[in-house]
């Protein structure tokens, strides 16, 4: 039944999943935002300094009033409900140095070197070629630049690991969302040198991990 499609049709699903969740997004998250994701994502952005910001996956505006001020940030996102959403949020910013965009992170439109750091929270769990997208955010940053993550990931625990895998297929279908991938390894596999990777709950499920190209 869960059949694997090719890659532009799984953009394609990704896209649609998250246009049809967009309304509800933020009531479905409020819970692990109040318990966990603010203090996480408030602490992942006290460490960027830019001045140029590329967010991928902005969503529906959740890291907005993270954002530091004198940065110039850009945000993209694959889903048009999603970043609706979060252009909402915008005129509330007194704040004309943030612009988003619609945009698939497996194929970016900005030239190589282009930013200095690159962020991206609970993204690459969806991004349906997760190591296409990571190679593509490597290529716009620019050498010595850094990567940001917050991520849920298949944790080292081989029960639990196991049980992941197998409901891996039936939540990706429902909600777009891969819980059984290993983000760690894709970030490396991309070509990214990692310099940091923190566990954030138990099990080292949810993750922080910074890295940075290499020269
Ligand atoms: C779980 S939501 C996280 C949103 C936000 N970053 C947050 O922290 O609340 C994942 C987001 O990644 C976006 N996304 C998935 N695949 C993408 C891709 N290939 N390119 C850009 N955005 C993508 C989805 O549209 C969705 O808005």
């Amino acid at each position: 039944m869960f059949m694997k499609e090719p890659e532009n049709e799984q953009t394609e699903f990704t896209r649609k999943r998250y246009n049809t969740v967009s309304t509800i997004y933020d009531l479905m998250e409020w819970p692990v935002e109040q318990l966990w994701y603010k203090k996480w994502r408030q602490k992942l952005w006290q460490k960027v300094t830019g001045p140029k910001v590329l967010e991928i996956g902005v969503g529906t505006g959740k890291n907005i009033p993270y954002y530091p001020k004198n940065v110039e940030l850009t945000g993209i996102d694959l889903s048009p409900g999603m970043l609706k959403r979060a252009k909402k949020l915008l005129p509330k910013l007194i704040n004309d140095s943030v612009t988003f965009c619609e945009m698939d992170a497996q194929q970016m439109e900005f030239p190589d070197d282009t930013f200095d750091e690159v962020v991206a929270t609970f993204v690459f769990c969806s991004v349906p070629d997760p190591i296409l997208g990571l190679k593509e955010a490597l290529r716009v940053t620019k050498p010595y630049g850094r990567l940001h993550l917050l991520e849920h990931m298949k944790p080292e625990q081989s029960f639990l690991a196991s049980i992941m895998e197998s409901l891996d297929a039936p939540i990706h279908f429902l909600s777009g969302v891969h819980i059984a991938r290993q983000t760690v390894a894709n970030v490396r596999k991309a070509g990214w040198d990692i310099d940091k990777v923190q566990d954030l709950t138990a099990k080292g499920i949810f993750k922080n991990i910074e890295a940075t190209k290499p020269h």
